[in-house]
């Protein structure tokens, strides 16, 4: 596959076509023509072939893309072929959500401990994943080899517990909290902010009723 720098619009298309091309795979589908790919995604059929040229030769022109291949070398470059250990600080609501959420696994995202300060959730369990105490948070990780930790607590404690994580030696933090993290450069940081989502449909919503009026 061709080494070469590949823009994060790109990257960020690549979670899309890889929950497609699995979907086709479960279907038993084993070829599929850009053309199609574009009816299904609702993209431009060249968008596609031109997000898949940036990757080297994953289909062969008139023949159509190998789907298993594709999402095969898809997940590689996602990295979903290793497995990610998690540690997931903050077992509230939004915390327990996520550690209920059984497809990350799938996908190799492995939630080994939950961590919260509130003695009322310490030692309960939430799908068999224990809830420890913070206290524990840096022995835990130094027994195991965890690389990402997701922070699910209020936006005035990320910071600090930003701060242990990056002590623990993580390698990227998944953050909910509402802040931006001041992390070292290796360690990387995806925000995600479903209010954001929210108010780009609402622009969305407006956007599109203007449109209808014209
Ligand atoms: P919650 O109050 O139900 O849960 C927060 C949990 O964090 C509690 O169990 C609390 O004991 C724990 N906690 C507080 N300080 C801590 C610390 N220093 N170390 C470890 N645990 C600590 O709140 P909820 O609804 O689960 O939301 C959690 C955070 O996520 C909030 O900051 C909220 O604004 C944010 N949020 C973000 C969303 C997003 O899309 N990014 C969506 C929903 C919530």
């Amino acid at each position: 596959m061709a080494e070469k720098e590949i823009s994060q619009a790109v990257i960020s298309r690549l979670p899309r076509y890889f929950r497609y091309l699995g979907d086709l795979k479960d279907r038993g589908v084993e070829r599929i023509s850009s053309q199609e790919l574009s009816e299904l995604m609702q993209v431009t059929a060249s968008q596609i072939r031109q997000d898949f040229n940036n990757f080297g030769e994953f289909g062969q022109q008139g023949y159509g893309y190998n789907v298993d291949y594709l999402y095969t070398e898809i997940g590689k470059l996602l990295g979903l072929d290793q497995k990610h250990h998690l540690v997931l600080i903050g077992a509230g609501n939004l915390g327990q959500a996520i550690a209920n959420y059984v497809n990350f696994e799938r996908r190799g995202f492995y939630i080994s401990g939950i961590f919260d300060i509130d003695r009322e959730l310490i030692g309960k369990k939430v799908r068999d994943i224990p809830v420890y105490p913070m206290e524990e948070l840096e022995s835990f990780c130094k027994e195991r080899d965890i690389d990402i930790g997701v922070l699910s607590i209020p936006k005035t404690a990320a910071e600090a517990v930003a701060d242990r994580l990056v002590k623990c030696g993580v390698k990227a933090i998944w953050n909910f909290a509402h802040v931006d993290l001041n992390v070292p450069e290796d360690v990387l940081v995806e925000n995600v902010h479903l209010s954001d989502s929210l108010m780009k449909l609402s622009y969305n919503i407006n956007r599109y009723e203007a449109l209808k009026k014209q």
